[in-house]
């Protein structure tokens, strides 16, 4: 099983990034970390980060019929993109939202998202473990189906 973890705009700064809110993992030690959760539960991480909508859009695309679930952090994207909301629901990979910090104890415009309604599952809150989270909800809600 092949999945494909998804990473918007800014997400590339992590470690420095506003670290109060976000933490001091860099988003590199946040992949080598999920790849080896990925390795133990037997399934295959692709990782993909852009700081460009279309990119991610092309990103999305590009899995279908390649992986069988996306993780995405589509980070401020989550709550301004219907591109990506239909980019995702045009591919028809079940995919899993997730957010390092908790959204709805943010600003007001972060508490919508244009993604959450047609994921499997959204997490938010737990800094980088968000991505273990969700990569291991999805692997269960990918098993459970087949
Ligand atoms: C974020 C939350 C978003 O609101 C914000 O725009 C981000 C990061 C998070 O992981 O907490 O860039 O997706």
């Amino acid at each position: 099983m092949q999945l494909l973890a998804l990473n918007g705009p800014n997400l590339n700064l992590l470690g420095s990034r506003e670290p109060g809110l976000y933490g001091t993992s860099s988003l590199e030690a946040i992949r080598d970390d999920l790849s080896e959760r990925a390795m133990a539960l037997g399934v295959e991480l692709a990782w993909f980060q852009s700081n460009h909508e279309g990119a991610l859009v092309d990103r999305i695309q590009a899995a279908r019929g390649q992986s069988s679930g996306i993780l995405i952090n589509a980070a401020a994207y989550t709550h301004t993109s219907i591109a990506l909301r239909d980019a995702l629901l045009a591919v028809a990979i079940p995919y899993v939202e997730l957010h390092l910090s908790n959204t709805h104890a943010r600003e007001p415009f972060r508490h919508h998202s244009f993604l959450a309604d047609r994921a499997v599952g959204v997490i938010c809150g737990f800094g980088p473990t968000s991505y273990r989270l969700a990569l291991e909800g999805l692997v269960d809600h990918l098993r459970s189906r087949s």
